[in-house]
C-alpha cells in the first residue's frame, strides 16, 4: 500500500520586497527550502529542529493552509496541491490538526459541545441531534465529562483545553493529525496524560501523526521515525531506534548531545553546537549546516548535499556521513542532562497517569 502522505521538493518562500510603489522583489525568506518525506498508515513521524527551521510552515503546506513555491503534497494518492475548492473540502476533512494552544484556537463565545460540533457542520455531517451524540461520544474519548459540554473554554485548564482541541479534530474522523507541538504549554505531568491520550487514540482509531516537536523526551515516547529540519532543508529521516542510537548526520549528533562522558578520553569528539542558526533570508551556500559544522570541509561551502539514502529506512544529506568520526553512544546516543532529567520525570508521570 502507498504511503498515507508522501511529500516531495516542498518549498514556501516569502518574497521580501522594498519600494513603496514599485515593490522591487530584493529576497526571499526560505521558511521550506525542498523538503521530501513520507508518512505511512498508523504511523507517527516527529518533525524536529530548532525555532525557526520551518516546521509550522511544512505543516501548513501539507493541510494546503498556505500555497507552495514549489513542491507536491499527496494525501492517499491525491496531489493536494492541484485539487480544486471542491476536492480540497472533501480532504480537508480527512486531515486536521491540533495547534499548540488549544485557548487561541477555540472560540470563547462558543460552549465546548458547540466547539467540537462545529467541523461537523462545517462539513455537512449529521444534523443537530446526531451531532449532540457525537459530541458526548468525543467527550469521553478523550476522557471529559457530558457536562463539559455545556462550559466555555475559559472554565478549563491547559490539559483539559488540549483534550477539546483533539475532540475537535477528531469530529470529523479524519485519517490525519497533523499536531503542532501539542504538549509543548503544558506541565510534564500533564504532558504525559496528552501523550498517553494521543498513543491510545491512534491504537483505537488508526491515525496517522505528523508530530511536531522540539522537546526530544516527548519525541522519543511519540515518534515512530524521526525528521530532523535545519534551515528549511531535511537533515536526517530514520527511525527513532536508528536516530537515537546512531545518528549519522553532525546536526543530529549535536542535537541529542551530549552528556559528558564519564571517561574523559572519550569526550571530545560531539562539539556542542555553536553560533545561532543563520538567517533564512541568507541560507548559506553548499551545505547550508556548514558555517556551525565541526566536520565542515571545503566540498561542503559549495556543494549542498543531497538527502540520500544510507541504510534501508535512514536517509542523510551530509557529504561525510559515513566517514565522520565514530563517537560513543553514550555521547550521541544519551540525551543531554537536562533533557534526561525531564525524561525521567516525565516517565515516572507517564506510569502514575497510566
Ligand atoms: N508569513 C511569513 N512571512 C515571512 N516569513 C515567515 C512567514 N511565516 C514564517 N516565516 C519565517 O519562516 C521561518 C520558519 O518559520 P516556522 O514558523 O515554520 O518555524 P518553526 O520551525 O515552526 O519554529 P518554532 O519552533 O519557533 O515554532 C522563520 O524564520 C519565520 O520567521
Ligand atoms: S556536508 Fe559538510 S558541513 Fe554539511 S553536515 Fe556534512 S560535514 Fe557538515
Ligand atoms: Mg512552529
Amino acid at each position: 500500500m502507498s504511503a498515507l502522505l508522501e511529500v516531495s521538493g516542498l518549498a514556501k518562500h516569502y518574497p521580501v520586497k522594498k519600494g513603496i510603489i514599485l515593490q522591487k522583489q530584493v529576497g526571499a525568506v526560505r521558511a521550506v527550502d525542498g523538503v521530501s518525506f513520507t508518512l505511512q498508515r498508523g504511523e507517527t513521524l516527529a518533525l524536529v529542529g530548532e525555532s525557526g527551521c520551518g516546521k509550522s510552515t511544512t505543516a501548513r503546506l501539507v493541510l494546503r493552509l498556505i500555497e507552495p513555491s514549489a513542491g507536491t503534497v499527496r494525501f492517499d494518492g491525491q496531489d493536494v496541491t492541484r485539487l480544486d475548492d471542491g476536492g480540497m473540502r472533501s480532504l480537508r476533512r480527512r486531515m486536521q490538526i491540533v495547534f499548540q494552544d488549544p485557548y487561541a484556537s477555540l472560540n470563547p463565545r462558543l460552549t465546548v459541545g458547540d466547539a467540537i460540533a462545529e467541523p461537523m457542520a462545517v462539513h455537512g455531517i449529521g444534523n443537530d441531534a446526531s451531532r449532540r451524540a457525537k459530541v458526548q461520544e468525543l467527550l469521553a474519548l478523550v476522557g471529559l465529562r457530558p457536562f463539559h459540554a455545556e462550559r466555555y473554554p475559559h472554565e478549563f485548564s491547559g490539559g483539559q483545553r488540549q483534550r477539546i482541541g483533539i475532540a475537535r479534530a477528531l469530529a470529523v474522523e479524519p485519517d490525519l493529525v497533523v499536531c503542532d507541538e501539542p504538549v509543548s504549554a503544558l506541565d510534564v505531568s500533564i504532558q504525559a496524560q496528552v501523550v498517553n491520550l494521543m498513543k491510545d487514540l491512534q491504537a483505537r482509531l488508526g491515525l496517522s501523526y505528523l508530530f511536531i516537536a522540539h522537546d526530544l523526551a516527548v519525541v522519543k515516547h511519540m515518534a515512530d521515525r524521526i525528521a530532523v529540519m535545519y534551515l528549511g532543508a531535511m537533515m536526517e529521516v530514520g527511525t527513532k531506534a536508528e536516530l537515537f542510537a546512531r545518528p549519522r548526520h553532525p546536526y543530529t549528533r549535536a542535537l541529542l548531545s551530549a552528556i559528558p562522558h564519564p571517561d574523559p578520553s572519550l569526550r571530545g569528539s560531539v562539539t556542542p553546537l555553536g553560533g545561532d542558526v543563520p538567517s533564512p533570508l541568507a541560507v548559506p551556500p553548499g551545505c547550508r549546516f556548514h558555517t556551525r559544522c565541526p566536520f565542515a570541509q571545503e566540498r561542503c561551502r559549495s556543494e549542498a548535499p543531497e538527502l540520500r539514502e544510507i541504510a534501508p529506512g535512514q536517509q542523510v544529506a551530509c557529504h561525510f556521513s559515513e566517514s565522520l568520526p565514530e563517537v560513543a553512544s553514550a555521547q550521541v546516543g544519551g540525551l543531554s542532562a537536562v533533557a534526561a532529567r525531564r525524561l525521567a520525570l516525565y516517565d515516572a508521570a507517564r506510569r502514575k497517569a497510566a
